[in-house]
């Protein structure tokens, strides 16, 4: 809760991370994207936070849903974003700029560990517009983000 209403994240998963739980389970785990969402939503009950929560495979999906969290009615507010951006990480100057033009606190978090994978994911786009990362932990990385978020939103709340 932030002033007394329930505050609303939405957590955005990138390309592919449809196929979790089968999609090469040695590097991404054998979890479910629904396995993963039912644990968030755990978490977030507790933390009396509600998730909006999609998955897309396009990059414009992507970008309208980071618009449309920054654009709910006063009293509907989405405090911030937990984002997988799967492979957009590294090639999206256009998700980059959708996170950076809304200015919503952002935690860009992935399952496995790009620094220790193959060169081409060593960079990521997106990381300079986030509060930051989370990565290497399997689907802990995603709790641990939105656990990042929600204690980033409280100690701002307190701190005004
Ligand atoms: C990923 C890492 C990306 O490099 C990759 O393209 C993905 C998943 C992860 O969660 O580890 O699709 O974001």
């Amino acid at each position: 809760m932030l002033h007394g209403i329930m505050i609303k994240i939405l957590i955005l998963h990138g390309p592919n991370l449809n196929l979790l739980g089968q999609r090469e389970p040695d590097v991404y785990g054998r979890q479910t994207l629904d396995d993963i969402n039912a644990s968030l939503r755990d978490m977030a009950a507790g933390r009396g936070a509600e998730l909006i929560i999609q998955q897309s495979n396009h990059e414009g999906v992507l970008i309208d849903a980071i618009h449309d969290a920054a654009g709910q009615a006063a009293g509907d507010t989405v405090a911030g974003i937990v984002i997988n951006p799967g492979a957009f990480t590294h090639t999206s100057v256009a998700l980059r700029d959708a996170i950076a033009a809304v200015g919503l606190p952002c935690v860009e978090v992935h399952l496995s560990n790009i620094y220790a994978r193959e060169p081409f994911r060593h960079n990521s786009l997106l990381a300079p517009v986030c509060l930051g990362q989370i990565g290497g932990f399997g689907a802990r990385s995603y709790t641990l983000g939105l656990t990042a978020l929600l204690d980033h939103l409280s100690s701002t709340e307190t701190s005004q």
